[in-house]
């Protein structure tokens, strides 16, 4: 059967105090809404429909292509959010699952299980409960003295005896489509003047229908976002949650509590993490790695058996057995072969440096591509900016560059080249030639062996 899903995050989201819709808070690196749509993609396979109000225009923005989104005006409760979206799914799916843009917890094995007992059952829904000590507010579910889902009541609605249940509504649930779109205007206004899509559950059972509940394994998962409290507390969960699958997948993690691992991130096995430190985007780090502690790596690609010392990585790529830090800072572009060596207080942006290469000390390499085994000298640095552009350097194999050069690009240094302490490098320089002085002028030609 087709599935689909309906996300709600019209809601104004009030208690952030933010200018920021809510659903648009940074959780581990994303927004918010990103983890409700990459869940119900997960489950239903097809793009989600997302209901949008509060600060539409910013929501619609950062969903861009990942869901549809469909606005509601006024928001009239949560009854009728999911009717908005009905021009854009009816005739698409059998089968509706509806989950709210502030629960990012929310796995996809537990839709996986409404969709399967929702299949399995002639209902026209199957809702998510959960069994918890304190109710948050959240919907109490009354069953019949058979145990049989009768009704949910919201806390301002309910009785004493009613409050005093422990199962709640989680607000998630599992719709057969055709039954959906027909129930939902016979939604009465409620005193709030909202409609409720809670009293679906109310309607069926009225109308001889049973409805199934599915509780969840987990309570925490349905933990939804309200102040910039919960926003902390839930990506302490998320990292708990990331953190584990990493270490239970081969990757030590020496203190896990300040490891910080964004969910796009891979790690390969019998690397190590120390702590305080930040993998984030889509950065890939291959096995057998030592990395940190007090680094931060983003959107970068680090090969196996690397050691990444107290440094920054940015849209880097390293490959096999680099060793680098402390204090160094790969900025965009930055690709060090395998085997070099970069020791510490070294900047590098778009560069190559080839391998085997060794940049020990204090040096900045910008818009250069450097050979293979090249030395470069403590202090060197690639003047790369005229004041306009900037401008390439050209290293060749072997090269030798002595402390404190500057290498005034565009200029290239063939083959074997040499370069005296402090020279400033103005012109190319021949294969095999030693270069000193300010600015540098050749003085002799190099012979092997010297
Ligand atoms: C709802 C449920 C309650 C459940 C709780 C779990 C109803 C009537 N009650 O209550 O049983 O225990 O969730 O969190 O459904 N939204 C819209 N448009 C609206 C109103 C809400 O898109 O017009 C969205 C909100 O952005 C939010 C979600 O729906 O993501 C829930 O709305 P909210 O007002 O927070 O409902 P609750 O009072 O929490
Ligand atoms: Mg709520």
């Amino acid at each position: 059967m087709e599935s689909s899903a309906i996300i709600l995050a019209a809601g104004q989201g009030t208690r952030m105090r933010s200018s920021l819709p809510k659903v648009l808070h940074y959780l581990l690196g994303r927004p918010l809404i990103d983890y409700a749509i990459e869940t119900a993609c997960k489950v239903t396979g097809s793009k989600p429909v997302v209901v949008i109000g509060h600060g539409a225009e910013q929501v619609r923005q950062a969903v861009g292509e990942a869901a549809v989104c469909v606005l509601q005006e006024p928001q009239l409760g949560t009854g009728h959010a999911v009717q908005q979206a009905q021009a854009a799914l009816q005739g698409q799916a059998d089968l509706v699952l509806v989950t709210y843009a502030d629960m990012p917890l929310l796995t996809a094995h537990t839709l996986q299980r409404m969709l399967t007992l929702q299949q399995a059952h002639d209902g026209p829904l199957t809702m998510l409960s959960v069994l918890a000590e304190h109710p948050r507010g959240f919907g109490r579910v009354v069953r019949s003295p058979s145990g049989q889902v009768q009704a949910i009541v919201e806390e301002a609605q309910a009785t004493p005896e009613q409050l005093a249940i422990h199962e709640l509504n989680s607000g998630v649930y599992c719709f057969n489509a055709a039954w959906l779109w027909e129930a939902l205007p016979r939604i009465p206004l409620s005193p709030k003047g909202e409609y409720y899509l809670t009293d679906l559950v109310g309607i069926a059972v009225s109308e001889g229908h049973s409805v199934q509940a599915v509780v969840a394994e987990d309570p925490l998962e349905l933990i939804g976002i309200n102040t910039r409290v919960h926003l902390a507390e839930t990506e302490a969960l998320l990292r708990q949650r990331i953190n584990r699958e990493w270490m239970l997948a081969g990757v030590t993690l020496v203190d896990p509590a300040t490891t910080y691992i964004e969910p796009g991130v891979a790690i390969g096995q019998d690397t190590i993490i120390l702590p305080n430190t930040h993998l984030k985007g889509s950065t890939v780090i291959g096995e057998h790695c030592e990395i940190g502690p007090n680094t931060m790596i983003s959107h970068s690609q680090v090969g196996s058996y690397c050691t990444i010392l107290a440094s920054v990585l940015e849209k880097a790529t390293l490959e096999n057995h680099v060793d680098i830090g402390p204090f160094a800072h790969l900025r965009k572009g930055a690709h060090l072969a395998e085997g070099v060596h970069m020791g510490n207080f070294g900047e590098v942006k778009n560069s190559y440096l080839g391998p085997g290469t060794k940049m020990g000390h204090f040096s900045y390499l910008g818009d250069a591509t450097i050979g293979e085994e090249v030395n470069i000298g403590a202090g060197t640095i690639t003047c790369n900016f005229d004041g306009v552009r900037k401008n390439p350097t050209q290293i060749g194999n072997g090269v030798f560059i002595g402390s404190d050069t500057m290498l005034v690009a565009p200029v290239t240094l063939g083959d074997g080249a040499r370069t005296g302490a402090g020279a400033v490098v103005t012109k190319n320089v021949q294969p095999d030639t030693l270069v000193v002085g300010v600015p540098a002028r050749a003085i002799r030609k190099l012979k092997k062996g010297d």
